[in-house]
């Protein structure tokens, strides 16, 4: 997809397609206005008239609009004004594409005063249309034989006041499809299958990503492991015939010899549950339990993409978490990296077990900042549903600053307490510490396991178990939180809209 940005009044535009939007009812959009004058009142004779009452979610064309010069107008109902949010502009430019999509246009310009958000910038929209575009026009149909026809749209351009500063408005389009191309990236690693996802296959993709993008990676394997003495991340490992990876990468664009932010995903590229087996409906949709990892690693080409000044250090704790003759029991008692001994009380707790060796080995890079991220409880969806990923952290400002960049990446989180009371659960009259806490506050006794591990530097952990993928006929990968994150890497370099 082409995408520029022209300084033009949208009712001189010519070309094949201009998109405005209509609010219920029957309420013009500024440049909707603007179109309507030039056509003499043509528009309102057709909103009059009942054709289009800016009801959300439909559209209508119109051909032959009286001194209009561009081939067809689309219009596209906003809803009420006073409902007229961020959600809603989002949706509502995915609308307009699926619309364009059907009609087989090549070619569209989106008049941005004719989807108004007062509290937005001009370059703010330009960056989440352009994620919102991409959306829209993603395909996941590599495994079909017969997959539908590539849309015939090539070009979009967005039509912005001749007041606007052009170099803003051009990075914020830079921005968007730097963010696209990382949210698509995790897409796709999401929605593969287990038998191709496998933790080997996350390997391959990240030295090909660091290839591609000149950056330094390095992989473990189950020996490397065994030898450092990871035997948290080894034991759910051992039940697959998959071996165990451990990834690293590095992007430098910062100083050279800084302390790096670190992003730690977690990778079970399928979760049955081991011996503690899942029930059986819904479980293929455990191949979304690496989504943690294909978020980091999308974030990573987002900003490799962007070349932000920052250092930024990716780490990939992958193996599948499967029932077989060599699975940990319930009642295993293992050492971790840290050298805490954990009691597994539930093999299907896995995540915080691959993620507490990664968490301590991120100690040897002089963090700044760790964030992982990770699909680690149901408890998770029950508690936020599919809206906001759960925020945990040791780090207030760090906290403040991640539901900052949710807002403004409208990939939301919500922050839910990491207080000591909750340690408690964690006990185990044989080990250190046992791997669950209970069903009261499950997300909350897992942050609070990860914690233990977390004690030497500004930590936040994000659980997307709600948030990674969406069920039913939608089902599939949604790529958050590479907005966020990503949004929150350009903050702290200063790039922020
Ligand atoms: N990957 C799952 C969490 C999950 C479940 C994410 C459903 C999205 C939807 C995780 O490994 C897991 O199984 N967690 C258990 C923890 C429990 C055993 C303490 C869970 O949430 O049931
Ligand atoms: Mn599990
Ligand atoms: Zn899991």
């Amino acid at each position: 997809m082409e995408f520029s940005i022209k300084t033009t009044h949208p009712e001189k535009q010519r070309g094949p397609c201009v998109v405005v939007g209509v609010f219920e009812p029957r309420e013009p959009s500024d440049a909707a206005r603007a179109i309507d004058k030039l056509s003499g009142a043509y528009l309102s004779g057709v909103l009059k008239r009942g054709d289009m009452n800016g009801k959300f979610g439909s559209t209508l064309f119109l051909r032959d609009v009286p001194a209009f010069r561009a081939e067809r107008l689309l219009l596209v109902g906003l809803g009420r004004r006073n409902d007229f949010g961020e959600k809603e502009f989002m949706a509502s430019i995915r609308n307009a594409v699926k619309a364009i999509i059907a009609s087989g246009a090549k070619e569209a310009a989106f008049a941005l005063s004719g989807f108004p958000l007062v509290k937005r910038s001009a370059a703010w929209k330009i960056r989440q249309a352009v994620i919102n575009v991409r959306d829209a026009l993603y395909r996941f149909d590599q495994f079909k034989k017969n997959a539908a026809d590539a849309p015939a749209l090539k070009k979009i351009s967005f039509l912005a006041a001749p007041s606007e500063d052009s170099r803003k408005l051009d990075d914020a389009l830079a921005q968007g499809q730097a963010i696209a191309d990382g949210v698509a990236f995790a897409r796709t690693l999401g929605n593969l299958p287990g038998n191709v996802c496998t933790p080997t296959h996350l390997a391959e993709s990240a030295l090909r990503l660091a290839e591609e993008h000149g950056l330094a990676c390095r992989v473990l394997e189950r020996d490397d492991m065994k030898k450092l003495g990871m035997n948290a991340l080894l034991s759910v490992a051992q039940g697959s015939h998959e071996p165990p990876k451990f990834i690293v990468l590095a992007y430098e664009g910062g100083k050279a010899g800084g302390r790096p932010i670190v992003l730690v995903g977690k990778g079970i590229t399928f979760d049955s549950g081991g011996i503690s087996l899942k029930p059986g409906e819904g479980m293929d949709e455990m191949k979304f339990d690496m989504s943690g990892a294909a978020s980091v690693l999308g974030t990573l080409l987002s900003v490799a993409r962007m070349k932000l000044s920052l250092n930024l250090t990716v780490i990939v704790p992958a193996a599948e978490n499967l029932p077989g003759g060599g699975a940990s029991r319930p009642g295993d008692i293992v050492t971790s990296l840290s050298g805490q001994t954990i009691e597994i009380l539930n093999t299907d707790a896995e995540g915080r077990l691959i993620l507490c060796d990664a968490l301590t080995y991120a100690e040897r890079f002089n963090p700044e900042i760790v964030i992982d991220v990770a699909t680690l409880t149901g408890a998770c969806v029950v508690a936020l549903g599919h809206v906001a990923t759960g925020l945990f952290s040791n780090n207030d400002r760090l906290a403040l600053d991640l539901a900052s960049a949710g807002r403004e990446s409208f990939d939301r989180v919500w922050q839910l307490p990491l207080w000591d009371d909750y340690r408690e659960s964690l006990k185990s009259n044989f080990a250190d510490l046992a791997n669950i806490g209970g069903r009261p506050a499950g997300s909350i006794t897992a942050a609070c396991f990860l914690s233990r591990f977390t004690e030497k530097y500004k930590w936040a952990h994000l659980d997307i178990a709600g948030t990674a993928w969406k069920s039913g006929v939608e089902k599939g990968s949604t790529g958050r939180p590479v907005p966020l994150l990503t949004h929150f890497l350009l903050s702290r370099a200063g790039k922020a809209l």
